[in-house]
């Protein structure tokens, strides 16, 4: 490929006899007598190499060099200069000329300086294409970097989550097995004991004060036997059966009972229940879910607050959001939350939660809770439609 040249200078003589010298050597050559003119004409043809003379009327040769290295990086400057300015030579070198050449010049010199700044041109162009490339392969690099740190992190969450359902699926096994029998053992001694205290408060009735006693008796026994009911229903299912339902139904049937209390503690309550295809289900398993869910909020916002329920579907999953305005939960706790025992209340006894995951494992569904302390709390629920 033939270099192309441009000859900038205001002597018609010199522009004449070098772009013939030029062109006979084998560059594509053109020819502009002033600077002004010079530009369009290398944004045009992108010469690899100009050739402008210093001393022009109009324009100042440094001024057009220095307009000339900006507007057009690629393209390389030599001046031509008249004898005597080697200091002038300096300053247009530190302006960004490639070179200088005093007039008059030889043509072989010429010539050889052309073809030296031509060779300096390629190398140092091709080296910024290199050093271009090696940032991009860089840049590539640490985005993969990144995309890989993101990934590794999103595996170590994913598994530390499996890590903790095998623990806690693990944990509410040896509960199961433990409770069951527990349970067993207690609640005959234990009905047995509410059972004479009901015979000694029917001796009572003279004496009221005995006899509340014993109420009281009757009362803490029911109170352990519904704790040993929740205990065994964390880890054990209980007799079930399947039926088509239709889960707005079982959320219904679910907020009923807390419906009162939603009013007394001056609740507002956002139901948006969608139909939703129906899936095979025991509606009062299910129900557990919701009401678990439901007086955890409610416990949560005494003072007042917002309960919303929504529920939507895609073609997989029928997806339950439970969200309240209470206390929220510490981000400290958000994992221990489902494990049998957690609880943060006097009276609580932590099983709720772990009822809840059972539940939602036992029909395949998964959990998430999304929590902002002080703000509340966001629990959804999917259930594979299938
Ligand atoms: N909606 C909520 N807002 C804030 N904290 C919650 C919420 N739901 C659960 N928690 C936290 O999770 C803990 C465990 O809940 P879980 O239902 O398992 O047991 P509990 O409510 O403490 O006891 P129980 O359900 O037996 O009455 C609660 O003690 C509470 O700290
Ligand atoms: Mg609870």
């Amino acid at each position: 490929m033939r270099e192309k040249l441009l000859i900038v200078d205001d002597e018609r003589m010199i522009l004449e006899l070098t772009s013939m010298v030029l062109t006979s050597r084998g560059f594509d050559v053109s020819v502009v007598d002033n600077a002004p003119d010079s530009y369009a004409l290398i944004e045009r043809e992108q010469p690899a190499l100009v050739l402008l003379d210093y001393m022009m009327p109009k324009v100042n040769g440094l001024d057009a060099l220095k307009e000339i290295r900006t507007r057009f990086p690629e393209t390389y400057v030599i001046m031509f200069t008249g004898k005597g300015s080697e200091e002038i030579a300096v300053e247009l070198m530190k302006a960004g000329a490639s070179d200088y050449i005093l007039k008059p010049f030889s043509n072989a010199k010429l010539v050889e300086r052309i073809e030296n700044i031509l060779r300096i041109r390629s190398i140092e162009l091709h080296n910024r294409e290199l050093i271009l490339e090696k940032e991009r392969l860089l840049d590539e690099i640490e985005r993969w970097n990144r995309e890989l740190e993101e990934r590794v992190e999103e595996k170590t969450a994913e598994l530390e989550r499996a890590h903790h359902e095998i623990l806690l699926t693990e944990k509410l096994a040896a509960l199961g097995h433990l409770s069951a029998g527990m349970a067993h053992e207690i609640r005959n001694p234990l009905n047995s004991i509410s059972l004479f205290a009901q015979v000694i408060c029917t001796g009572l009735e003279n004496e009221p004060e005995m006899q509340s006693y014993s109420d009281k008796i009757i009362s803490e026994t029911e109170r352990i036997d519904a704790i040993l009911v929740k205990l065994l229903s964390t880890s054990k299912r209980s007799p079930f059966q399947l039926r088509t339902i239709y889960i707005a139904d079982v959320i219904e049937k679910s907020l009923q009972p807390f419906l009162e209390q939603i009013q007394a503690q001056e609740i507002v309550l956002q139901k948006q229940l969608l139909q939703t295809p129906s899936i095979l289900a025991d509606a009062d398993e299910l129900g557990l879910v919701f009401s678990n869910l439901f007086s955890n909020a409610l416990f949560e916002m005494k003072q007042g607050g917002t309960l919303s329920v929504t529920l939507v579907h895609d073609d997989k999953d029928v997806v339950v959001t439970v969200s309240d305005t209470g206390g929220g939960i510490l981000e400290d706790h958000l994992n221990e939350i489902f494990d049998p025992f957690f609880t943060t209340k006097e009276r609580g006894t932590g099983f709720g939660l772990s009822v809840v995951l059972r539940i939602v494992k036992t029909y395949s569904g998964r959990i998430n809770v999304e929590s902002e302390p002080g703000k509340g709390t966001t629990f959804q629920i999917w259930l594979p439609l299938a």
